[in-house]
């Protein structure tokens, strides 16, 4: 139990005590200022409302109620303005709960009594391309809810919603064939993956061959169509592309330490043989009618100004279904077989209208009961320093693989220019774990659903939230443990909070699980940033005030504080962790 849950519990007690009805809430927060309480309880003025008496004279009652529960918790109650109760954490428990803390391999925190089903829908790039930046940024967000709710104890179901269906897969498959027949004249030895190699460049000469050339248009044309109603030939140019680009994909996760592989998986194609009965359902349910020869739900809830309902086209005049339909179709399954509780979709801001239509029509066809929350976690865009999407100099997609080389040269570069006593294999580990870790820092920790300006600078700077800061932090408290000679395991004294620095930092610390309850809840991950942050902070604040190794200090003292220190440490680290950023001992 945190500090908050505990002090909820006791205030509520209290409230109870006093005859206040159960359904009132105590309103716990952290003190916001020094010297108005290290928490508040703020019930007193809602309930005294709602009882008709004075709230100054209600939260006298409430203190007087409170006290004996917070024995030895808590060494000052205080009353403030209208009825605000301060309430002064006790140093002696305080230092327990930190070494407690300390020594627990989840930091004490606890595993969700009520774990749910949650199923992330994230990254999703389309196969017919490389993966760019544009993708980035659900990929890194949703990775980090999803290694934060299955650290809270939740059964997390990954699921990467890739683009692998449409007619331009007739166009590229019958491009690939071509490649593979060439190959096999000139008797090559190079393999698929090398017509391949640049998805890109592949991409673009399908694309000029279909406008140049008519004949072979044509054949893509029949190939879309053969690919459709299930031709096995067709069926495995198509299975050899999609493999070479997954493996891209795959490539890209591993670079970007991302959780995703190859099981999480579930492209649109495989939702195909569901489309059809899914259209039929919702004409039987009256919410599907024709129009214009296509089938159309017409969404009154998302009516335009004057009133007109917002159109969903579910399935085109010659038959063909649309990206509702299949995201309709996964909705289904991810109820029906997954049996999610909680579905997270991680995508772009520009498209919460299909998202809001999606979520509509599953609400109305009952595809979703109420009790199964779907959530929308849109996010802006990533702008160039131009204030304009990011795009390369020429004004191409900047691909994601190149971006993430540059990231570790330029990181290389800074921590060579710091250190003079790593070895090279040293400065490549440190290079790839602040390379990566400042992109993906760098985005997670800006609001999600602002945009935000992609800055090399910024992110890379040993000042300010950014990762190479966190990092920094990190192997400070290392390089202490170096210095002072021992380990953390063999720390056995007391945590002794004895100053104003040790006590901030020592509240800080033990709110980690509340940050990481309300970024679950609001899968806000900046939140975590802003946390990390703030404890990086308090620590150097703590240690500029708090001699550990100078002469003259005593070993109960320097011990105390190196075991603050290592729980500072921890915290980083696992923070980092649930970010999907990697720590190191020494930069
Ligand atoms: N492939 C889509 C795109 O690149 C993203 C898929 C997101 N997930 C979903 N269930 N619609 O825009």
């Amino acid at each position: 139990m945190n500090i908050r849950e505990l002090l909820n519990d006791k205030v509520l007690t209290a409230m109870h005590a006093c005859g206040i009805p159960a359904d009132l809430p105590a309103l716990i927060a952290p003190g916001k200022k020094a010297g108005f309480g290290d928490y508040q309880a703020n019930c007193a003025m809602g309930a005294a409302k709602a009882m008709g008496t004075n709230p100054r004279e209600l939260a006298t009652k409430i203190v007087a109620a409170l006290q004996p529960e917070l024995e030895g918790i808590a060494d000052k109650l205080e009353i403030a303005g209208p009825g605000f109760i301060n309430i002064d954490l006790n140093p002696t428990w305080l230092g327990q709960q930190i070494a407690s803390a300390q020594t627990d391999a989840r930091l004490n925190i606890a595993s969700s009594s009520a774990p749910q089903n949650v199923v992330i829908d994230y990254s999703g790039p389309n196969l017919a391309k490389e993966m760019h930046v544009g993708h980035l940024r659900s990929t890194i967000i949703g990775d980090a809810l999803a290694r934060l709710l299955e650290f809270q104890g939740h059964n997390v179901i990954r699921q990467n919603h890739v683009g692998d269906w449409g007619t331009q897969f007739g166009m590229l498959i019958a491009q690939l064939e071509e490649e593979l027949n060439k190959k096999q004249e000139e008797q090559s030895s190079a393999n698929n993956e090398m017509a391949l190699k640049d998805l890109e460049v592949f991409y673009q000469q399908a694309k000029k061959h279909f406008d140049d050339d008519a004949a072979f248009a044509d054949k893509a044309r029949s190939y879309v169509v053969r690919l459709q109603s299930g031709d096995a030939e067709m069926l495995k140019l198509w299975q050899q592309f999609k493999d070479i680009s997954l493996k891209h994909s795959t490539e890209i996760y591993e670079q970007l330490n991302v959780t995703l592989n190859d099981e999480h998986v579930r492209g649109e194609s495989s939702y195909n043989d569901y489309l059809a009965p899914l259209v039929q359902e919702l004409q039987d349910q009256g919410l599907a009618t024709e129009s214009e020869g296509a089938q159309v739900v017409f969404l009154q809830e998302l009516a335009d100004k004057d009133g007109n309902p917002s159109p969903v086209i579910i399935q085109k005049q010659g038959g063909g279904f649309l990206y509702a339909t299949t995201d309709l179709a996964a909705l289904r399954y991810r109820v029906k077989t997954l049996n999610a509780n909680r579905i997270m979709y991680f995508i772009d801001a520009r498209q919460s209208l299909h998202m809001q239509q999606v979520f509509t029509i599953a609400r109305n066809a009952k595809f979703a009961s109420d009790n199964l929350s779907l959530e929308h976690l849109a996010f802006g865009t990533m702008m160039g320093n131009d204030g304009k999407p990011f795009k390369t100099r020429t004004g191409g997609t900047v691909k994601l693989a190149e971006l993430l080389t540059e990231a570790v040269e330029r990181a290389g570069n800074l921590v060579r220019e710091r250190s003079t006593d790593l070895s090279e294999s040293d400065i490549a580990e440190i290079a790839r774990k602040v390379g990566i870790g400042s992109v993906k820092y760098s985005d997670l920790s800006k609001t999600r659903t602002n945009d935000y300006i992609f800055s090399w600078e910024s992110m890379l700077s040993f000042e300010g939230n950014t990762a190479p800061y966190m990092q920094y932090a990190f192997t400070r408290v290392q390089s202490i443990f170096r210095k002072a000679g021992v380990t953390p395991e063999s720390l056995q004294s007391d945590i002794v909070i004895g100053t104003e620095q040790e006590k901030t930092l020592a509240i800080k610390l033990l709110q980690f699980s509340e940050v990481l309850d309300q970024v679950a809840r609001e899968a806000l991950p900046h939140l975590l940033c802003t946390y990390l942050y703030e404890i990086a902070s308090l620590y150097m604040t703590f240690y500029e005030a708090c001699p550990i190794l100078k002469e003259g200090i005593e070993p109960e003292t320097r011990d105390s504080r190196l075991r603050l220190c290592h729980l500072v440490a921890r915290t980083i680290e696992q923070g980092l962790e649930l970010l999907g950023i990697e720590v190191m001992e020494r930069m």
